[in-house]
């Protein structure tokens, strides 16, 4: 595996290959959720690239940017090992210069659900993901449905801006137990990581009320909302797929989101049906 920190050593070398190349960007701490992205990307291209870089751009104010996981030389060998060709790991002076051109999130879609609570976050995730996307220029790039809007709005952009990679939309890895893997478990203690269940536990639940047929939007949220006490909600939405509400669930063309908090971690999570 080829380890990469400059970026135009890293163009250099896309430049020169003429076979697909598959892209997975992360900011490190991986885990299965990722490995299953990378595998995917094996799967579908010659090439595979990783990048690991911790965007602070996304991060608000009195965020955990400080203290977000680093795991450098465990995620080194997990990329190693998943057969990843080249491993991108830009520091952020490599990455952002002052006085900067940014690209900015849709005032409406970048500033619902987890954009209402994080004004801005989504202006730093597409920023980032422009960056990485010029320097790579893939084939094809693998996203998370756990990140349902971050996806949608990489998704946007790249139609918006008549960009030509291919995203690819990888469903979530979760326990065993339900809860979706997320590099942010890590801040659980044991009796907060028991009350994070609540969260996957809340979507099963509104997977079984569609299964009987139940389809009205506001019954469902009611249900889910009681599952989930007594976790303070940021916000329970049935929305489409292109995030629109939807009053009822929709088979093939809808998205149950949730967040919520458990002790001091944001989680979030989503089903799609
Ligand atoms: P990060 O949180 O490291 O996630 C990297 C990718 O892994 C994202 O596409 C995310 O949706 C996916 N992912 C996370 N948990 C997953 C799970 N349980 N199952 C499947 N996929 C999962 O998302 C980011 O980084 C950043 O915002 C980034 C896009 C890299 C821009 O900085």
């Amino acid at each position: 595996m080829k380890i990469i920190t400059q970026a135009p050593e890293l163009k250099e070398f896309t430049k020169n290959i003429n076979q697909s190349i598959g892209f997975v960007p992360t900011m490190g701490a991986l885990h299965e959720g990722h490995i299953s992205l990378i595998k995917r990307a094996k799967r579908e291209n010659e090439i595979v690239i990783v990048s690991i870089f911790l965007n602070p751009t996304q991060f608000l104010k009195g965020e955990d940017l400080d203290k977000y996981p680093k795991k450098d030389e465990a995620d080194k060998k997990i990329c190693e090992l998943a057969g990843v060709d080249v491993l991108f790991l830009p520091h952020v002076n490599d990455i952002y210069g002052s006085d900067e051109a940014s690209i900015l999130a849709p005032k409406v879609r970048g500033y619902i659900l987890e954009g209402a609570t994080r004004p801005g976050h989504f202006n730093g995730v597409l920023t980032v993901v422009m960056k990485l996307l010029n320097i790579v220029a893939p084939t094809n790039a693998y996203f998370g449905k756990k990140d349902a809007q971050q996806l949608n709005l990489i998704t946007l952009m790249v139609k918006q801006f008549f960009m030509s990679v291919n995203i690819v939309a990888v469903d979530t890895v979760r326990e065993s137990d339900g809860l979706a893997l997320s590099s942010r478990n890590i801040y659980l203690n044991k009796n907060e990581r028991k009350e994070a269940l609540k969260i996957s536990a809340s979507l099963y639940m509104a997977g079984k009320m569609v299964s009987k047929n139940i389809l009205d939007s506001k019954e469902i949220i009611k249900e889910m909302r009681a599952t989930l006490e007594p976790l303070e909600i940021f916000y329970v939405e049935i929305l489409s797929r292109d995030f629109e509400k939807l009053l009822h669930v929709e088979i093939g063309n809808t998205i149950i989101l949730v967040e919520a908090k458990v002790g001091t971690t944001r989680l979030l999570d989503n089903i799609w049906l």
